[in-house]
C-alpha cells in the first residue's frame, strides 16, 4: 500500500524551505521512501491543494482587472495584462471543474492576498506582487505533480504550471518597462 501524502516529508519541501542547501545538508531530511515508492495525495488532500490554488487565481485575476483599469485600453501593456487576466480567469474555470470532477465543492473565497497587494501603491511594484503570486502557483504545482496519480488532474495542472511561466516572463518585462518609464517621467 502507498503511503499518504505529507508535505512535510516531501524532499522537495524541505529543501526549499530550508533555501536550497547543499545536498549533504539535507540529506537527512529526505523521507525514508523517497527513493522507493514515492507517497501520493489522497483526494482530500488534493482537493484541499486545488481549493488553495482556485482561491490564489481569483486573488490573481481581481488583481490584474484592477491593474488593466489603471492602463489605457487596447495599449501594448493593456493586451498583455488582458492576456495574463484571461488565463487566471481560465485557470478559476479549470479549478472548479477539477474539483467538481473530484466531487467535492468549490471553495467561493478569494486569497487575502488580493487585500495585500491593492494596498500597494504603483504599477510596477503591483506586477511584481502578482509575479511573486504566479510564482509560488508555479512552485506549488511543480511540487504536488509527483505526488498526484489522478490523470485527469495532472494535466491540466501542467499546463496551468506553463502558463503560469509565459505569463511571469510577460510580466517581468512590462514590469521593467514600467519602471523605466517611471525612472524617465516620475510623476
Ligand atoms: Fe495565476
Amino acid at each position: 500500500m502507498k503511503a499518504a501524502f505529507d508535505a512535510k516529508r516531501s524532499p522537495v519541501l524541505h529543501r526549499k524551505e530550508s533555501g536550497y542547501s547543499s545536498p549533504p545538508c539535507y540529506a537527512h531530511e529526505i523521507a525514508p521512501d523517497y527513493f522507493g515508492e514515492p507517497p501520493i495525495m489522497s483526494a482530500e488532500e488534493i482537493v484541499r491543494f486545488l481549493n488553495t490554488l482556485l482561491e490564489a487565481e481569483r486573488a490573481g485575476a481581481k488583481l490584474v482587472a484592477a491593474l488593466l483599469s489603471e492602463h489605457e485600453p487596447h495599449t501594448p501593456a493593456w493586451k498583455r495584462l488582458a492576456d495574463v487576466q484571461r488565463d487566471e480567469a481560465k485557470n478559476c474555470a479549470i479549478l472548479i471543474d477539477l474539483i467538481e470532477r473530484m466531487s467535492d465543492t468549490a471553495s467561493p473565497a478569494t486569497s487575502d492576498f488580493l487585500r495585500k497587494a491593492l494596498a500597494v501603491q504603483g504599477k510596477a511594484a503591483r506586477l511584481q506582487l502578482l509575479n511573486c503570486a504566479q510564482s509560488w502557483v508555479a512552485r506549488m504545482i511543480n511540487e504536488a505533480l509527483p505526488y498526484m496519480e489522478q490523470g485527469f488532474v495532472r494535466g491540466p495542472l501542467f499546463a496551468m504550471q506553463e502558463s503560469h511561466l509565459l505569463n511571469i516572463e510577460a510580466c517581468e518585462e512590462l514590469a521593467k518597462t514600467l519602471e523605466a518609464g517611471w525612472q524617465r517621467d516620475p510623476r
